[in-house]
């Protein structure tokens, strides 16, 4: 039987963080088992935001380096960069002539990001659920890892499968859907009490960080007074560490502080103590194999150029089908 199709995609703006890591990209660990995986890094999106041009390349070696480092293997999964695979924009112009302009102006993440940037409220703006749509009709997904966050760009992504499906009577393009590891999707929280940890919010501990950056982060975090009686509820800052706790260590470690927490002896810098000790483990490894993948610039060019080829072939595919469905010369 034909393996099922999974696609993810990231933006190559910054280092990844914990909640990159836990968050999508240890789901694309499992999944490039089972499945046959395209994971890209989507660089043309990043182009909402106005990056610098001499910024562009850099970023998108940083997050190949660290897909590789947390263990994307390009023999098990296809790994390419967005703008190398140019199918990509012909399906968008496609999507794009029957997505509507209400539909598109009512998604939360346009009505967000028109907000933060209010002199920059431009058209990519407005269709990046149309390109992000591309991006996984495009291999013809069924399946999509990514963080609840990206829910309605999701549904925007079916909505637009089936339109095409009934708007032309085919049954061409499956309904992708979010695919998460844990039953509920997994938020990784920030250490400064504001949610979630984010790159917009600067609060993030990055998968290349030293053990020495690790600590001085997790030590800074947030904390209250202490637990006023035994078996209380705790409050979302005490949460949030014990969230990461529960994310990165041990059953033992957690079940451990939660009993100091419950008869009130917990000792914050302990478990802070603990927590950035076991986050520095966790990442070991991942640090160690991105300083030996950033050395590797041919190896990082041909697993590109490699990656490139083959979701070109996928994409050309699906590309020659859609055209002669819209009635173009395939
Ligand atoms: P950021 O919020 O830092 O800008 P992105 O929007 O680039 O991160 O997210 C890339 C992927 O990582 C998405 O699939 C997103 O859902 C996931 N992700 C980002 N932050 C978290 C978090 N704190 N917890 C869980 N998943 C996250
Ligand atoms: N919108 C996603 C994010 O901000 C990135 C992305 C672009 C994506 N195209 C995609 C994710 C296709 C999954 C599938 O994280």
């Amino acid at each position: 039987m034909e393996k099922e199709i999974v696609v993810s995609g990231i933006r190559p703006t910054g280092n990844l963080h914990l909640g990159n890591y836990y968050g999508a990209v240890r789901s694309f660990l499992s999944m490039q088992e089972e499945y046959n995986c395209y994971f890209f890094i989507a660089d043309w999106h990043s182009l909402t935001t106005r990056p610098k041009p001499e910024d562009i390349q850099k970023s998108v070696r940083t997050i190949l380096v660290e897909y590789l480092a947390c263990g994307i293997d390009p023999e098990k999964a296809t790994i390419y960069v967005q703008s190398d695979v140019k199918e990509v924009l012909e399906l968008y112009l496609f999507l794009n002539m029957n997505a509507y302009l209400g539909e598109l102006e009512r998604t939360t993440t346009f009505k967000e990001k028109a907000r933060k940037q209010p002199d920059n409220v431009n058209a990519g703006l407005l269709t990046y659920p149309t390109l992000m749509a591309a991006d996984i009709l495009m291999h013809r997904a069924v399946k999509v890892p990514v963080g609840k966050d990206q829910e309605q760009n999701m549904e925007m992504a079916r909505k637009f499968a089936r339109r095409f499906n009934s708007m032309y009577g085919v049954d061409f393009f499956p309904e992708p859907e979010s695919f998460s590891m844990s039953s509920k999707a997994l938020k990784v929280p920030g250490l400064d009490g504001t949610g979630k940890m984010g790159k917009s919010d600067g609060n993030c501990i990055y998968i290349k960080d030293t053990p020495e950056e690790i600590k001085k982060k997790v030590m800074k975090a947030v904390t209250d007074s202490g637990p006023v009686a035994p078996n209380s509820e705790k409050p979302e800052v005490i949460q949030n560490l014990f969230t990461m706790l529960e994310i990165v260590s041990a059953k033992d470690t957690y079940d451990y502080f939660n009993e100091k927490w419950n008869d009130c002896s917990i000792r914050y810098g302990d478990l802070k103590k603990q927590l950035a000790a076991d986050i520095a483990a966790a990442m070991a490894p991942i640090r160690e194999r991105i300083e030996f993948y950033s050395k590797d610039v041919d190896l990082l060019d041909r697993i590109a150029k490699t990656g490139a080829e083959k979701a070109r072939e996928s994409a050309a595919a699906t590309l020659r089908e859609v055209r002669g469905i819209l009635g173009f010369r395939k």
